[in-house]
């Protein structure tokens, strides 16, 4: 019987560069895809998964989210007063069981790898999910679910995987596929941000994972790689050959937006936009309208 999936790392820790001047004061996960922000879509995904803790790794300047998963009982008292029933119930997705959330500080971004390792004592000797906040997947059944279910007959480590363009590769880390069993694959090699000529497949890894605690121990090394940074692909890569455990990528079912892109980002929020039934018609005519201005300026 293998251990069940507790608890998640959520490693919030990077610079957001790409969306400066934004994240200077705003950190990126508390950015929003309409009107709730990345890092709710993030929880909600790791509790339909079975998540009951949840551990961000978080730097300097991430206040914001940790107020964001508190009561605000001012707030509360005032809509309270005036019986605003419906904006109450929807502040209860932002609460948090008390001891179920904790946040440990990266002191320098070294990197994936090192953010999740910032993490280990709070983890222990168990499986554990690894989630990043600006991949948003939108899923019938909820990626890290679908990853539970895929880990509970594989065992080893699994990352959450993804066809891309040959030409994006060296944005990624991309698997070498030993055996492909449809929805899952068995990896023999990981490389981090290859370029396109050098890219074993097109199957990219992004940003959901469900690990073995042995993947902490590799981290232990502080070994450097792509970019001059200590990451989470190469102490993941270690796994792969061990008796027992290996490596598995798994196609999950679902779109995924890099909202840590700008041009991600705002398909994520016109696709988030037009699901909601409060402004989908307004949306869409809009949506019409500029496409036939684009036409005429063509
Ligand atoms: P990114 O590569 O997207 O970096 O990190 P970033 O700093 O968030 O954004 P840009 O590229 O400067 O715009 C992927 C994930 O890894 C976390 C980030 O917070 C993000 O969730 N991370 C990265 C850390 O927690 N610590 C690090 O040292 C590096």
């Amino acid at each position: 019987m293998r251990k069940k999936v507790t608890k998640a790392i959520f490693p919030v820790a990077g610079l957001g560069t790409r969306f400066l001047p934004a994240t200077k004061s705003v950190p990126k996960e508390i950015m929003t895809l309409v009107d709730r922000p990345l890092v709710q879509y993030a929880i909600d995904e790791a509790r339909a998964a079975g998540i009951k803790e949840f551990i961000f790794v978080t730097s300097r300047g991430k206040g914001a989210l940790e107020d964001y998963f508190d009561h605000a009982p001012t707030l509360e008292a005032e809509l309270e007063a005036k019986g605003k029933t419906d904006l109450l119930n929807v502040l209860k997705d932002t609460y948090m069981e008390s001891g179920a959330i904790a946040y440990i500080r990266q002191h320098k971004a070294l990197g994936l790898g090192h953010a999740v390792w910032c993490a280990r004592r709070l983890i222990g000797n168990e499986p554990f999910a690894v989630m990043l906040p600006d991949d948003v997947i939108a899923a019938e059944t909820p990626c890290l679910q679908q990853m539970v279910e895929a880990y509970e007959e594989t065992g080893g480590s699994m990352v959450a995987a993804m066809e891309v363009l040959p030409e994006k590769s060296s944005s990624y880390g991309m698997l070498d596929v030993s055996r492909d069993m449809g929805s899952i694959v068995e990896v023999k090699d990981m490389v981090e941000k290859p370029k396109p000529d050098e890219s074993p497949s097109n199957l990219a890894v992004i940003g959901r994972y469900i690990l073995n605690p042995s993947v902490l121990n590799n981290l232990n090394h502080k070994k450097k790689g792509a970019g001059g940074e200590i990451q989470l692909t190469d102490a993941i890569a270690e796994e792969i050959g061990k008796e027992g455990r290996g490596v598995f990528g798994y196609r999950f079912r679902g779109q995924r937006f890099d909202c840590g892109s700008k041009a991600g980002f705002l398909q994520a929020t016109v696709a988030f936009a037009l699901a909601r039934d409060d402004l989908r018609d307004d949306l869409s005519r809009y949506l019409s309208e500029i496409k036939h201005i684009d036409k005429a300026a063509q």
